[in-house]
């Protein structure tokens, strides 16, 4: 059910129902090791894995992983064929344990600049997931929130040139309907690990009210106990949308 976290309030418990992660850091895991940044990469691989099997095992509903952003591109050549490397390699081999695990996979981002090799097992691997409703797992790839909101304005305007002539019905939920995630309620819970505290233009749109976690743990060293902490420290949080705190407690869950 499409619910927009900044207009209700959601129903709250320690366990966020929408979770998205920068996973940032396995370079400088790898160089602490004295390995080369894609070992780093390769661990990350693990710990995606041990991510997506905790949050269905916690009921978390959609599990959202910044995985490659439209500015990884300026990477060193090798960094970057390994990592569509990793991609192809896990598309090939996990996709029997996202059925087992009751996962739905989901790619968003501007797939066109994949490989053709890629871009099928991509279709082929959403498609064999797709009755799956545990756990909706999105994989950000070549994707920029500035991208998204650009990507919705186009195909909303190619949909009804007419909005062009009367741009004042244009509204939050006309333009959210194109966006990647539309079929998603907005993040509840954002972590980046490694350290940096941005949000590097991952679904700037829809982070607007969510609660937003930094650790310093590296992503290859993230595993349940980090997840249960950034849950622990998600379920301390009072969250207002802008009411007061009064409202709030007396509104919750409407
Ligand atoms: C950021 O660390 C990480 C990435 C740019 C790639 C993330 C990719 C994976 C975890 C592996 C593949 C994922 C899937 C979904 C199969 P960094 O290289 O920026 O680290 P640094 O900041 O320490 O240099």
């Amino acid at each position: 059910m499409k619910m927009s976290s900044t207009r209700d309030i959601p129903v709250t418990s320690g366990v966020p129902r929408h979770v998205a992660i920068i996973m940032d850091g396995n370079g400088r895991w790898a160089s602490q090791r004295l390995l080369p940044r894609t070992a780093g990469h390769a661990k990350g691989v693990q710990a995606v894995r041990r991510a997506v099997e905790t949050c269905g095992r916690l009921g978390v509903d959609y599990l959202t992983l910044f995985a490659f952003s439209s500015e990884n591109w300026r990477r060193p050549a090798d960094e970057v064929s390994l990592l569509m490397r990793l991609f192809v390699q896990a598309l090939e081999r996990e996709v029997t344990k996202l059925q087992e695990q009751g996962v739905r996979l989901r790619v968003i981002g501007d797939l066109s600049a994949f490989e053709p090799r890629l871009q099928d097992l991509i279709s082929q691997a959403q498609a064999s997931t797709v009755h799956n409703d545990k756990l909706n797992l999105t994989v950000a790839a070549n994707y920029g929130g500035r991208w998204d909101i650009l990507q919705a304005t186009r195909n909303m305007l190619a949909k009804d040139p007419t909005l062009a002539q009367n741009p004042a019905a244009i509204d939050e939920q006309s333009l959210e309907a194109h966006l990647s995630m539309s079929w998603a309620p907005e993040p509840d819970l954002f972590i980046r690990t490694g350290g940096e505290q941005r949000v590097s233009n991952f679904l700037i749109w829809q982070l607007a009210y969510t609660e937003l976690f930094f650790t310093d743990c590296y992503w290859p060293d993230f595993g349940e106990k980090e997840l249960k902490a950034a849950f622990e420290w998600y379920s301390s949080r009072e969250r207002r949308f802008g009411r007061t705190s009064a409202q709030v407690h007396t509104t919750a869950g409407r």
